[in-house]
């Protein structure tokens, strides 16, 4: 009688314990489940919430240390993405690399600067990347000493390439050192333009030395005595007057040529043609030619229609080259002047029969200062700017100037002006 009373309530308890205990032990599972997708760096897995659970809090604990754990994760990829676009797109090359010598970052503008192919490099040493000695003593001088370092370093890639390097060491709060960022910064184009102006001064102040020699040479002859011989005094003044018109020449082309270097001096750009602009420099000429019994024959194709241009220097432009053909080419030569369109362009072309430019200095013919030919320049007396200042004016609207010559045969000056300036 008891057995029958006791013994399903023994059987309902023993069912209620086994389906609990299952229940908990399902549940351990689960964490166990969840703790291992942690593990293996899944943070988005999450535990099951049931009230009545006597895990609940565990798993309510387990849940919010996953979310935190995202949410710290996801900043840190925040971080780490806003980091690596700044690196991305910093002119300068930037590499930073662990306390252990290792390649922890290198941006792309690295990669360029130093030529590594991009997979090639991770967890290599920095050394077997960068064959620069300067360099590589530099880092390891920023690793063992902890200290800031700057450099100025060559590189010859084949052409030469200038830096300079700031490597700098960064170190945790208690002053252990965690990594070395070097930051690279190509001032090769600043060293260029050091240079040119450099030569820049140095020509100047040769072109401004030989006239003003020659002045004081004569100056101190005339005061010595010669001026009481009436007909040398009278020579030695006129080439005191002419080495004095070399200097002004010379102060004037270099005014038009910083004008036109200058940001601030501003085109005077208005519609009008080719035509009158050759017409005056024409003019202006015109004597000279007569004098040296040489022949100029124009060809301006009709109704060249109008551009857009600065007149007073194109006027210069004009001025410039025809001043060429007539100092180089001897008395009684053969010049032309020649216009037309050409591909949306204005072309024109100025040509003489003269004594031409060899090829190996048609290249550096715009260049300041070039002569070709120094000896003759000597008579002709010229600063050697007047092409650099055509260049630059033709360039400003927005056109090209070429030349074709053969030595002794002549030159061909050719002006292209776009129809249509953007
Ligand atoms: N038509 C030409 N025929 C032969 N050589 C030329 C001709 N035009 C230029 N050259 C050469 O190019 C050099 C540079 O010309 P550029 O006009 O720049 O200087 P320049 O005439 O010597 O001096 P500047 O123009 O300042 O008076 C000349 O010195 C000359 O050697
Ligand atoms: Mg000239």
């Amino acid at each position: 009688m008891l057995s029958s009373i006791i013994l399903p309530i023994l059987f309902i308890i023993i069912i209620a314990l086994s389906i609990k205990c299952y229940r908990h032990s399902r549940r351990i599972h689960e964490i166990r489940r969840v703790i291992r997708s942690f593990s293996q760096g899944d943070f988005s897995s999450r535990m099951v919430l049931a009230p009545s659970d006597r895990l609940g809090d565990v798993a309510l604990n387990i849940n919010e240390l996953a979310q935190e754990i995202q949410r710290r994760l996801q900043e840190m990829t925040n971080e780490k993405e806003k980091l690596e676009a700044i690196l991305s797109n910093m002119a300068e090359g930037v590499l930073v690399i662990s306390a252990q010598e290792r390649l922890l970052h290198l941006s792309p503008r690295f990669l360029d600067m130093f030529e590594v192919r991009s997979q090639d490099w991770s967890k290599k040493y920095y050394w077997e990347i960068i064959a620069n000695q300067t360099i590589n003593e530099s880092i390891r001088e920023a690793i063992t000493h902890k200290k800031v370092l700057r450099r100025n370093i060559t590189l010859v890639h084949p052409q030469e390439i200038f830096f300079t390097v700031l490597i700098s060491p960064v170190m945790d709060a208690s002053g252990v050192l965690m990594s070395v960022v070097a930051v690279f910064h190509d001032v090769t184009e600043f060293k260029k333009y050091e240079r040119l102006r450099t030569e820049f001064v140095a020509n100047v102040s040769h072109e401004l030395k030989t006239p003003l020699t020659s002045i004081k040479g004569f100056v101190e002859t005339l005061q010595a005595g010669a001026i009481d011989d009436k007909t040398h005094a009278l020579r030695f003044l006129d080439i005191i007057a002419k080495q004095t018109r070399r200097l002004e020449d010379l102060v004037q082309d270099l005014l038009i040529l910083s004008s036109l270097e200058s940001k601030d001096v501003k085109m005077n750009f208005i519609q009008s043609g080719v035509a009158s602009v050759i017409s005056s420099v024409v003019l202006m000429k015109k004597k000279q030619m007569e004098e040296q019994g040489q022949t100029l024959e124009v060809d301006i194709a009709p109704d060249l229609p109008f551009i857009l241009m600065d007149t007073q220097r194109m006027e210069q432009v004009f001025l410039n080259l025809l001043d060429n053909a007539v100092k180089f080419t001897p008395a009684g030569g053969k010049i032309k002047i020649k216009a037309g369109i050409e591909k949306r362009h204005i072309r024109v072309d100025i040509i003489d029969n003269g004594p031409g430019i060899s090829s190996e200095n048609l290249s550096r013919i715009f260049e300041r200062f070039f002569r070709a030919d120094k000896s003759r320049n000597q008579e002709t007396g010229g600063t050697g700017l007047g092409l650099s200042i055509v260049k630059h004016i033709v360039e400003a609207h927005q056109g090209t100037v070429n030349v074709e010559s053969t030595l002794g045969r002549g030159a061909s000056f050719s002006v292209y002006l776009p129809l249509d300036m953007i």
